[in-house]
């Protein structure tokens, strides 16, 4: 397997990283239940036996209450938090009243976000904190600022973005010293403009793909780690009912049932082994807290494809030969 940018900056983190949206209960205010700590522990131990040391949080997560209830179980296990690698993300922001949801990297937020996600985990440093979504109003200054206090406190040993484009990096690494190490960006075998911003070049079919050109080639440049969330498609390919899908949906999910038959694995695995095999080393962010779906998913590392193999997932998402 591929060494990825994050273990090349000398991170010994898994290839898969499991995602903790799921986690908790609703997106409310009601308070979080014992049964939710139960699934907690039950997600994490089937990661860890999976080879999974990298969870990913946000903040907002089922409000706050993903970050408690991973914090119960880190209590219950305080031996764990040094064995793991735990990332969370902030400066997305709810709606309040007439104020509508927004996003937040002012230097004041940052900082009230970071220690409000250290107390839920209950633990003393993050290992990478990512700013979730571009905020269109962001003063590279003040984020760097910002990010200069929490490497300094040692409350978050290293930064990443996450749904941003090469130039928006750019800007805010232009202002940093601290490197920005990781783009979590929304790839899957279902959502393939990444790749076809790529192949579209100088085609008249680039003028519908939305993909920042060049987000890829920078992040392979500047040792970035890509990761890709919602990598599961929501589990179109591994089993969700296809019926309201689009016919090249319906025919990819048969084609990855018949890949996975023959090499005696999982759909879960082929779909992840197919965004791993890019050369950019891809961590998909798996966003099942099924402990047998997340088994099923561990098995990616195992799963080796061809090229063609790989080219015939990838045209038959598409539904159309490549230009
Ligand atoms: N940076 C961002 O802006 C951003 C945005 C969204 C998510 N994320 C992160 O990425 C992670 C993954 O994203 P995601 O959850 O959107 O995507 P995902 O991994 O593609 O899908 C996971 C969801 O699909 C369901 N699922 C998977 N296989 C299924 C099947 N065979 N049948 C029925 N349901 C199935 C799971 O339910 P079960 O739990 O029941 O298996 C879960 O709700 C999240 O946990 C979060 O950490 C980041």
């Amino acid at each position: 397997m591929t060494t990825i940018p994050l273990q090349r900056s000398g991170y010994p983190v898994s290839r898969l990283v499991l995602g903790c949206m799921g986690l908790g209960g609703g997106w409310n205010n009601e308070p979080f239940a014992a049964e939710h700590v139960k699934q907690a522990h039950e997600a994490m131990e089937a990661a860890l036996d999976s080879g999974i040391n990298m969870f990913d949080h946000a903040n907002i997560y089922t409000w706050g209450k993903a970050e408690q209830v991973f914090g119960e179980v880190l209590k219950e296990k305080p031996q764990l938090r040094e064995r793991i690698f735990i990332q969370s993300k902030c400066g997305i922001r709810f709606a309040e009243g007439d104020i509508p949801g927004r996003y937040d990297f002012s230097e004041p937020h940052i900082l009230a976000s970071v220690d409000g996600i250290l107390s839920r985990l209950g633990v003393d440093y993050l290992d990478f904190l990512l700013l979730h979504r571009p905020d269109p109003l962001m003063e590279p200054d003040e984020v760097a600022s910002a990010i200069h206090q929490l490497k300094a406190s040692g409350k978050v040993r290293a930064f990443g973005v996450s749904n941003m484009s090469a130039g928006q990096i750019r800007l805010l690494q232009a202002s940093c010293d601290e490197p920005f190490i990781i783009n979590q960006l929304e790839m899957s075998l279902a959502k393939i403009d990444w790749l076809d911003a790529g192949v579209h070049v100088n085609q008249a079919a680039a003028a519908t793909d939305i993909f920042p050109e060049g987000t890829m080639e920078f992040c392979r440049l500047e040792n970035i780690q890509i990761q890709a969330w919602g990598p599961l498609a929501q589990g179109i390919f591994s089993g969700r009912s296809t019926h309201d899908q689009p016919e090249s949906i319906q025919a990819t999910a048969a084609v990855v049932q018949q890949m996975a038959e023959e090499k005696n694995t999982t759909p879960e695995a082929i779909i992840l082994a197919w965004l791993m095999k890019h050369p950019a080393g891809i961590q998909p962010v798996i966003g099942t807290v099924n402990p047998a779906r997340i088994r099923a998913c561990g098995d990616a590392v195992n799963v080796t494809l061809s090229r063609e193999e790989w080219f015939r997932l990838y045209v038959s998402s598409r539904g159309r030969a490549l230009p």
